[in-house]
């Protein structure tokens, strides 16, 4: 088995990740490759106009491309030259069909499947780096091992990183997660994920800090870590239209909850709600499973979070046009946003699916 990666999938998640596991393994070629040539280019402009923004990803990508990182829309020949494949396509929530408005729509990745098993020439292994719903190994390990040529063995690598800090999280994450299957096959392609994780001469993360799971829980926690912080806004959404109605301050509210060690202080300021391309999708998936196992309580429960940014963004809507008593003519009004989320800019599609609402005038 060689030492060399391929990613497939040039998006925000395949781009710098791809950057930092190639700054942090020197001795290893990684590949980054897309169907999306326009992507590529940006990704290879010599003025660094990167396709996406992230602080310090310019940095990253100066040391790296042309030495060991290398962004191509050649995937055939990245798979015959990799023996580990990350696969980092898009995977939105599907607009329609069976489980239209809240399933996964899986047909990039499946495309992705067919194409590693078309283009390999050996044993692989095979790493989600996609936000897929739990028992999608399954289904990857059918279509790719349904001929006995090569052996695939897949793994889930979900990926923690928040947009606006991605480099910062990649370089220093909280944990990494790895989930494999409980085979011998499963451990060692675990072990060599593991060991691309703390870098050459182990001088990336910490040991402890990589968590290794069988694959379901892998897939499964990624899912669960969106729809526990997507909770906590509206939760704290919830409390504040409540202090609206009371005279109580919805910040001395959550200054204070915070300041307990058991509830923390992260994820508690009360505001418009969650946007961007992860929350909303992952807690609707997780509804969808919910409803597929016949957890029908259990899907209405997470279902309440989105009620709730939903209701959130409305109230805030409301209140901004009663504040210009009730009309917008004539008015112009300016928005900061003072999120989760730090340095931004356009280029970074930090703002996709950021939801703009229709208010009236
Ligand atoms: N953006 C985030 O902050 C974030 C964080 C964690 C996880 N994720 C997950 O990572 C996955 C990718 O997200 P993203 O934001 O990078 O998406 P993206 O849309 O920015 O990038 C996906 C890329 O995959 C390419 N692609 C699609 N099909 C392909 C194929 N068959 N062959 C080659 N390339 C193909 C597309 O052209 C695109 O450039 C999603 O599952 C997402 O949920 C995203």
């Amino acid at each position: 088995m060689n030492k060399n990666i391929v990613c497939i999938g040039a998006g925000y998640i395949g781009g710098p990740t791809m950057a930092v596991i190639a700054k942090m393994n020197p001795d290893r070629k990684v590949y980054v490759c897309d169907i999306n040539a326009k992507r590529i280019a940006a990704w290879n402009s010599k003025n660094y106009a990167l396709p996406i923004y992230e602080p310090g990803l310019v940095d990253v990508v100066k040391e790296v491309r042309g030495k060991n990182l290398f962004f191509t829309t050649d995937i055939k020949s990245a798979v015959k030259k990799c023996d580990i494949i990350f696969v980092g396509v898009n995977t939105p929530t599907k607009m329609f069909g069976r489980g239209a408005g809240r399933a996964s729509d899986l047909q990039f990745w499946e495309a992705t499947a067919r194409e590693i098993k078309g283009y390999a020439e050996g044993d692989k292994i095979v790493v989600e780096k996609s936000t897929l719903p739990v028992r999608t190994a399954a289904a990857m390990e059918a279509i790719l091992n349904d001929s006995a040529k090569y052996r695939f063995t897949v793994l889930s690598n979900p990926e923690f990183l928040a947009e606006g800090t991605a480099i910062k999280d990649l370089l220093s994450p909280d944990r990494v997660l790895i989930g494999g299957p409980e085979t011998l096959e499963g451990r060692a392609a675990v072990r060599e994920i593991c060991d691309i994780y703390a870098g050459k001469d182990g001088k990336w993360v910490e040991r402890y800090k990589i968590l290794t799971t069988n694959v379901w829980s892998a897939e499964l926690t990624k899912l669960a870590a969106n729809a526990m912080l997507a909770q906590r806004v509206s939760s704290v959404n919830a409390l504040a239209g409540l202090c609206e109605a009371t005279g109580a301050d919805i910040d001395e509210v959550a200054r204070v909850m915070g300041a307990d060690r058991r509830i923390g202080s992260k994820f508690l300021k009360a505001g418009p709600g969650f946007g961007g391309s992860c929350f909303k999708k992952d807690v609707l998936n997780l509804v969808y499973l919910c409803e597929t196992f016949g957890l029908h309580t259990a899907a209405e429960y997470w279902s309440g979070v989105i009620k709730m940014n939903d209701h959130q963004q409305e109230r805030i809507v409301s209140r901004l046009f009663k504040a210009m008593f009730n009309t917008l003519a004539n008015k112009k009004i300016a928005a900061s946003q003072r999120g989760a989320r730090p340095a931004r800019d356009y280029r970074s599609q930090g703002n996709r699916e950021r939801e703009a609402r229709p208010c009236g005038a």
